[in-house]
């Protein structure tokens, strides 16, 4: 084998990822998502990341495939991420052989994982989805808009919320916590999960399952997110929201990805939630923001009614889910 080779199957050399290799990496990644991708922004990041693997894969020298996994659960999972094959190679099971050398690798790197963990915004049937256990399915409320519209549309969801609910409404209801000690009280509370419904037991946060336990919230601070609580008493909310800081995206050349992550099954709450985000959120937001909010199914349509304003931000895709998958490794 080549120096610097991890190992070889299938025709494909594999490779640890390095900062030089962006630019043969952004090259495999055009169109991924719709211009929705957050690896142009992420890569430089995970190249640093604590307990994280990303593996390329090449064919005579030339990049095809990229795979990575950060592990998380006080080492019992392995989330994996960023799956790609360049255009030329897809449909010829490379994802398949790059993801099987990803799971050895870590495996034997980290003899402690037990299961790999998997989100995906679409919905392979039931033939792929047997190899896996599907832990949840959550809803996305997809809109898009330029920043500016963003000040009208807060304004008119505000409206709505004091038609419905009167000045005392959820919005009000929701608290920003601000402390690492008020987001522990919440989140190593030991009914957190049935409480908030949680997707098998996770909080995803920008599609990452992490189970809410101590040695998660380390990786959760890293992402500095902006929490709020609402609904019950503060350290025992039946509703949880954040943000994920809006990070720039290929669309268009000029946009924000804005994701919103909810748990719970309140109307009203995720209503509130939504507005108290946004009205935090505003400002970092620039160009055309593509803004995502994932919540539980039982709340999409109320919360894509409560988003029809005519103030140009607008749906931009029509119902898609979350799928959290996991097997074993
Ligand atoms: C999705 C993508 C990675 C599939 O690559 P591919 O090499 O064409 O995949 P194939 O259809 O040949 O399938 C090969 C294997 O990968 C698996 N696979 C395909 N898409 C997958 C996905 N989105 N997530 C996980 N596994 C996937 C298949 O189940 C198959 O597994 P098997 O070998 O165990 O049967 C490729 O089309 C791509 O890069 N798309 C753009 C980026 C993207 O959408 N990534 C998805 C991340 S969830």
């Amino acid at each position: 084998m080549e120096p610097g080779c991890v190992g070889e199957n299938d025709g494909l050399t594999f490779w640890l990822a390095k900062p030089e290799d962006y630019a043969d990496v952004m090259s495999i990644s055009e169109d991924i998502y719709s211009g929705n991708d957050y690896l142009p922004h992420r890569y430089h990041k995970w190249m640093t990341e604590p307990d994280r693997v990303v593996i390329l894969a090449r064919r005579a020298g030339k990049l095809v495939a990229l795979e990575s996994g950060v592990v998380v659960d006080d080492g019992r999972t392995v989330v994996v991420e960023g799956l790609r094959v360049c255009p030329t190679e897809r449909g010829h099971g490379v994802a398949g052989v790059i993801q099987r050398f990803a799971d050895s690798y870590l495996k034997k790197l980290y003899p402690s994982i037990k299961v790999k963990r998997l989100t995906r915004g679409d919905d392979p049937g039931p033939e792929k989805l047997s190899k896996f256990r599907l832990l949840a399915r959550r809803a996305v409320v997809s809109l898009s808009g330029e920043a500016e519209s963003f000040d009208g549309f807060i304004s008119a969801l505000k409206a709505k919320l004091m038609l419905e609910e009167g000045a005392g409404g959820p919005a009000s209801k929701h608290l920003s916590l601000e402390t690492e000690e008020q987001l522990r009280a919440v989140l190593l509370d030991p009914d957190v999960s049935s409480r908030l419904q949680l997707p098998g037991g996770a909080i995803i946060q920008d599609w990452q399952p992490l189970q809410p336990i101590e040695g998660n919230l380390a990786v959760l601070k890293r992402q500095n997110l902006t929490w709020f609580a609402g609904g019950g008493l503060v350290d025992k909310p039946t509703f949880l929201s954040f943000y994920t800081p809006p990070y720039p995206v290929p669309y268009g050349g000029r946009a924000v990805r804005l994701n919103i992550d909810m748990f719970g099954t309140d109307q009203g709450l995720a209503r509130g939630a939504l507005v108290a985000n946004l009205d935090r959120v505003r400002a970092e937001l620039r160009g055309t923001v593509m803004m995502h909010v994932y919540l539980h199914g039982s709340l999409w349509e109320s919360l894509r009614e409560f988003c029809q304003t005519d103030s140009g931000v607008q749906q931009c895709r029509n119902s898609w889910e979350q799928l959290l998958l996991e097997r074993d490794l």
